[in-house]
């Protein structure tokens, strides 16, 4: 049923994600333009347990559109899995007379935002923000694809002294279970392998293809591994004890979570940041709010689970035709 709110508040939580301040500028605007009042839940569902909340108005998120992080903190909250510290959400909530939720995070923050929706019959919108794309329900989730470029950036200059030592690197990026990230840069770097957890890559075989490589004068290679799939000195251990050949290894880490939005960031986190208030207005709750073939797409919370894709079979077979 579509209703009228006087007060609704947004929280981040999880891993941050380059653009979700762009979200959250995007929530408050649209929400004070609707006349609404807007509270900020500092450092996601602990903030809430821990009654710690600001008002956010116009200025308040000022400036932020471009800036990576979140200005309202994030985090992850154990105390919320327990009945208890959802039921001391739910209290502050209520004495803040807010009526509305909205959750910008991904798989975790999900499953939250789902049980106070089906728990308490709080009304609650989910937003993708994580950089590891893993949700069903929307082909980008806020902040991949910033982290992407950021790996690729640092990819590249890791090529530059692979080429001018004659070295072999692997290099470790982020992604949890998913592999999308890793899928992604190493086509988009010219990777000579990929590992990822969806479809490991053979051991030996990449060796076997690093032995043909050096009998043809090949003399640097770029491995690239998903955090899900292993430890990149260990694949960078077995590759030398496999081949004899040095080799190094780099984790991007948290370098990839980092750094201001791209563009495509900032626009992804504008336009679900509007819609999560839309639907809000339209009483539409308990749903995750994403883009897929550019159109707004809603789903039910209960199936923005982590989601398995089916790329990386195809993407493994365009980086063997082109390494
Ligand atoms: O979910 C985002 C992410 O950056 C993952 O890619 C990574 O596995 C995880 O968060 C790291 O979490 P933390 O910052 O808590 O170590």
């Amino acid at each position: 049923m579509a209703g009228s709110f006087r007060k609704i508040a947004v929280l981040t939580s999880g891993g941050d994600g380059p653009g979700m301040n762009a979200a959250i500028r995007a929530v408050v605007r649209c929400a004070l333009h609707h006349n609404m009042e807007v509270m900020g839940v500092m450092r996601g569902y602990q903030g809430l347990i821990d009654n710690d909340l600001i008002p956010l108005t116009h200025r308040t998120v000022s400036n932020i559109l471009s800036r990576g992080g979140t200005i309202l903190k994030t985090a992850r909250a154990p105390e919320f899995r327990e009945e208890s510290g959802m039921q001391k959400a739910m209290d502050v909530l209520k004495s803040h007379q807010i009526e509305a939720l909205i959750v910008i995070g991904g798989d975790g923050s999900y499953k939250g935002a789902n049980d106070l929706y089906r728990r308490f019959g709080f009304p609650v919108v989910g937003i993708p923000g994580t950089i590891d794309n893993d949700l069903y329900g929307t082909d980008q989730t806020i902040g991949c694809n910033t982290a992407i470029n950021t790996a690729l950036d640092a990819i590249d200059k890791v090529r530059d002294t692979a080429h001018s030592m004659e070295r072999i690197f692997v290099i470790e990026v982020m992604g949890n279970r998913s592999g999308y990230i890793a899928t992604e840069v190493a086509l988009a770097s010219g990777a000579d392998d990929l590992i990822v957890p969806e479809f490991r890559g053979n051991y030996e075989e990449m060796c076997v293809n690093i032995r043909n490589g050096v009998k043809q004068g090949k003399k640097s290679w770029m491995i690239v591994v998903s955090e899900g799939a292993g430890k990149a000195h260990v694949v960078a251990d077995t590759i030398t004890n496999i081949t004899g050949l040095e080799t190094r290894s780099v984790v991007l880490g948290h370098v990839q979570r980092g750094g201001n939005p791209c563009g495509a960031d900032r626009i992804l986190a504008t336009r679900l940041g509007v819609a999560a208030v839309d639907e809000i207005l339209k009483g539409n709750y308990g749903k995750a709010i994403g883009v897929m073939q550019n159109e707004i797409n809603i789903i039910d919370l209960s199936e923005a689970r982590k989601r398995v894709y089916d790329i990386y079979q195809d993407r493994y077979r365009l980086l063997k035709i082109l390494r």
